[in-house]
């Protein structure tokens, strides 16, 4: 979800605004994911290295993640959607992580959409969580996807990047191996059903061959 510093600063708004705006257009466009047939959506919300960032705009992700799932904990489970937060866990307040449990706990058994939202997440963390569970036991294809973070939910069939950049920036960097990949200029908090849209349009056209050959 990038680009959401810029959106505020083309308007001469503070960047936690942007962050406020990005934040505003995930339910809506949930839904909307969902009833299009999405079944998971994952949002990278705070990376592990967004800590180098100044405090405010760390206090201020950290209190948005607590509003997202107060707002959601009255009726996640009357809109049947599943909600779960994904990386380290270490870093969080206690009261966040109880905040995390209740609102996952509430949640399991949903079937509509699961949304998961990436907080204190980075591939690289995930890869090395996985290796040192692993340690000394036999580690296979299955073992090691057993112990990721995103280890019940599918490998990414779409990601997308917007805000303009041509990089992955640590996310989902094992699960994303034959992921159709979209680098959009649109901003964060611009990303409209449309965007959404168009990418599942095109993804719609191409052919997975998961390194085998044309049929
Ligand atoms: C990147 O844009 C965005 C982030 C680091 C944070 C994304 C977070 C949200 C949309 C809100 C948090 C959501 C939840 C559910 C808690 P940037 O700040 O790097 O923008 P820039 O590249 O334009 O400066």
């Amino acid at each position: 979800m990038d680009g959401n510093g810029r959106w505020a600063k083309k308007r001469g708004l503070i960047r936690t605004k942007g962050h406020e705006k990005g934040v505003s257009i995930i339910e809506d466009l949930a839904d909307y994911a969902f009833s299009r047939g999405v079944k998971y959506l994952s949002l990278f919300a705070f990376s592990t290295e967004n800590w180098k960032r100044s405090s405010t705009e760390v206090n201020f992700l950290l209190g948005l993640l607590k509003n997202f799932i107060i707002n959601n904990i009255a009726r996640i489970k009357d809109k049947n959607i599943r909600l779960k937060v994904i990386g380290e866990r270490e870093g969080l307040s206690p009261s966040l992580l109880k905040q995390i449990d209740q609102i996952e706990t509430m949640s399991k058994d949903c079937t509509k959409g699961t949304i998961c939202i990436c907080f204190n997440y980075g591939g690289r963390a995930e890869i090395l969580h996985a290796a040192k569970e692993l340690s000394g036991k036999e580690i296979t294809e299955e073992s090691f996807k057993d112990a990721l973070y995103f280890k019940d939910i599918p490998d990414p069939e779409i990601v997308i990047r917007t805000g303009g950049e041509h990089r992955i920036s640590n996310f989902m960097i094992y699960e994303m191996a034959y992921s159709e990949i979209y680098f959009l200029n649109t901003l964060w908090p611009d990303f409209s059903n449309s965007d959404l849209d168009a990418v599942i349009a095109d993804y719609m056209g191409t052919e997975r061959r998961f390194g085998g050959v044309d049929q």
